[in-house]
């Protein structure tokens, strides 16, 4: 899609005064950045009153970055809304459960209901699209800027009444609705339509299907602005890519649905410079980026050069930090790096957030990190249509995760990432790249599939990761899976029923323990690991035990199986293992499902792959502040220095190499 790997950030002229504006273009040019994301938050300035345009700024500075060899990812501008709208149109800002109205002055302020916050955005975005349309720097659209951040769901009438239109939609009778929220339960039962209501605050615990019809409803709404917009977009510049920025695993919206209309997948990316493990989340995340576009090429939309401000305690990134996180994202997949913001602003919310030219100009670490990175990336060139490949996949689905983590359940301290991110790490640190994929997603391409917390499992995903096993692939399930239906009703007949017969093994009852409360389990071998938050009562039909409990009740029954499936296996995971324990799972796991790990040096030393066809290029991260040494099966060529390298590499702290690899 772009000739070059992307370099820049987003940059808001609209702040400063055109003589910054041509320091701007030249220190752009200087820095090597050819994209700056344009106009995030300009509508009031792009249109002052309703209806007149103020385009002529726009236009001197597209052209002078045109000029300097910049091209420009053009944002609709409408994720702030000018106060004029406001003052004509109290009713598009958005209400929260507690009926309290969110006010401007701020940015996000409105509701995706409000018909006249929607009519303005599309003829804003018209006109926009009309004047900017033949200009040679527009290369990509931005739609709108991180659809649901701050405020992801509205509880004003107009979002009230979208619901329940939205459900006629969905269930066609009050009678299939009654039936499938189980309103027979408290009383519920709904006789007509204006009767349904948002999940708003009440007594107790709201209906669990509503409230996950309404996560369903609300990430739908916003993805109704998007496409609002991206259809005048296609129709005025069909030659234009769109995409909007996605905020990692970011609840409220299925990004699934999201990628599927996007021409190119974009993320914008903070971890904290402080917490150790930042590399795995931000891998993790880069993973979950390629995997939304079906291994596509992705952007890294935004990142901090630095310091970020919403933090209650916004730690630096230190030397080399900046480039490092960098370089994961192209070892991962992706095929841009931009940055938030160009210049650090003088004033409003974000001035003390780091920019590209930091307050102190160009005199600072900063600005020669950013300067360094911008010379070394176009040396990759020869990279943009390579991909990563992945031979194991963690199933991932946001209606899962709505349902698994609103409450009501044996315990409420469950929740899905923090046991993701763990079976993720012990993948990473032996340099094992993964994929996420939906549940019902074609699982062929993978040796190992694992299903962390699949909670809600509809027939569909449950016959799909019965074949994938059937046909020979290896699967990990963790407790408290295969529970519920779509609307979040139990699937009796012993859990986890639609996979009894893949796991050889049915659940009786879940033993939840307190904070304080451990257990240990004690494997065939004799290893003895701990165990903490919950334990299945697990009957083996045909499964093999692995692992026993040690203590309580249930002491000497299965905390972790293995079963043979037609030509696969399945191992089921009935407890939360401590470290320790899952090596020594994933150990076996590994083993079994033929995984192999690409040079696993230590958990310091990240290392992935990307190929075209033809080439193969290795990259090598050293997360850590010591040198690390690297031995290599292949030769190549570090394609940043241009040296060749032979059977060992030495890394500095912090250090990368990307080495095309000769080929044998
Ligand atoms: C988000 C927004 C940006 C900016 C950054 C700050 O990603 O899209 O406008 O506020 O956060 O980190």
């Amino acid at each position: 899609m772009f000739a070059h790997i992307l370099y820049g950030g987003d940059y808001n002229p609209e702040q400063w005064t055109p003589d910054i504006w041509e320091e701007d273009a030249r220190l752009m040019q200087a820095a090597g950045v050819n994209m700056v994301t344009l106009g995030v938050f300009a509508w009031a300035k792009l249109e002052p009153e309703p209806g007149r345009y103020d385009f002529e700024w726009l236009d001197q500075v597209m052209d002078l970055l045109h000029a300097h060899g910049v091209r420009v990812d053009l944002a609709t501008a409408t994720a702030s809304p000018p106060p004029w709208l406001v003052r004509l149109h109290p009713a598009i800002l958005p209400v929260t459960v507690d009926g309290v109205t969110l006010w401007h002055g701020s940015r996000r302020h409105y509701c995706p209901h409000n018909q006249d916050y929607r009519k303005q955005a599309v003829d804003f975005v018209t006109r926009l699209a009309r004047h900017v349309r033949d200009h040679p720097a527009l290369a990509l659209w931005h739609i709108d800027n991180e659809y649901a951040c701050h405020v992801s769901e509205c509880f004003c009438a107009d979002s009230i009444e979208a619901f329940r239109q939205w459900l006629q939609q969905r269930y066609g009778s009050l009678d299939a609705l009654n039936e499938t929220w189980g309103t027979a339960f408290w009383g519920q039962q709904y006789g007509a339509w204006e009767e349904i209501n948002a999940p708003r605050r009440t007594p107790s615990s709201v209906n669990p299907a509503q409230r996950l019809d309404w996560q369903r409803f609300y990430s739908d709404s916003w993805l109704a602005c998007f496409k609002d917009q991206k259809s005048v977009l296609r129709d005025i510049t069909p030659h234009i890519p769109v995409t909007t920025n996605f905020m990692g695993f970011f609840k409220p919206l299925d990004y699934w649905e999201w990628a599927a209309q996007e021409d190119v997948v974009a993320n914008d990316n903070y971890p904290d410079p402080g917490d150790p493990a930042w590399m795995v989340r931000s891998g993790m995340v880069c993973d979950l980026m390629r995997s939304l576009g079906n291994g596509r090429p992705w952007l890294l939309m935004e990142q901090a050069p630095g310091q970020v401000n919403w933090r209650q305690r916004n730690l630096i990134k230190r030397p080399g930090q900046m480039r490092l996180g960098s370089y994961q994202v192209l070892a991962r997949g992706g095929n841009g790096i931009m940055d938030f913001q160009w210049r650090a602003s003088r004033a409003g919310s974000e001035k003390f957030h780091s920019g590209m030219v930091p307050h102190v100009g160009t005199d600072s670490r900063v600005w020669r990190e950013v300067k360094k990175l911008g010379e070394e990336l176009p040396r990759l060139d020869a990279l943009l249509s390579s991909r990563v490949q992945s031979e194991v996949a963690i199933l991932f689905d946001w209606k899962n995760w709505w349902a698994f983590e609103q409450g009501d359940k044996p315990s409420n301290d469950l929740r899905l990432l923090p046991l993701i991110e763990a079976l993720y790490a012990e993948l990473f640190r032996r340099n094992i790249t993964v994929d996420f994929a939906r549940p019902d997603a074609d699982l062929t391409p993978y040796r190992l599939v694992i299903a962390p917390h699949l909670y809600l499992m509809d027939d569909r995903a449950a016959k799909n990761i019965g074949r994938f096993v059937a046909d020979g692939g290896t699967l990990l399930m963790t407790f408290f899976s295969g529970i519920v239906d779509e609307a979040d009703r139990v699937l009796l007949g012993g859990y986890p029923v639609l996979l009894r017969d893949v796991l050889g093994l049915w659940v009786e009852e879940f033993v939840v323990y307190l904070e304080s409360q451990t257990n240990q389990v004690e494997t065939t071998e004799g290893h003895r690991f701990a165990c903490n938050l919950w334990s299945d009562i697990v009957h083996p039909t045909d499964a093999e035990v692995l692992a026993s409990y040690r203590e309580d009740y249930f002491s000497g029954t299965p905390a972790v199986t293995r079963h043979h499936f037609g030509e696969g296996t399945s191992y089921y995971l009935g407890t939360a293992l401590t470290k320790d324990g899952l090596k020594w799972l994933f150990e076996h796991i590994l083993e079994d499902a033929k995984v192999r790990s690409s040079n696993a040096v230590s958990s310091d030393v990240e290392i992935t792959r990307r190929s075209d066809g033809t080439h193969t290029w290795m990259f090598v991260l050293n997360h850590s502040n010591d040198e690390a040494n690297v031995e290599l099966s292949q030769e190549g060529m570090d394609v940043i220095t241009g040296v060749p390298v032979k059977a060992s590499l030495v890394l500095e702290p912090k250090g990368v190499a990307i080495i095309q690899l000769d080929k044998t």
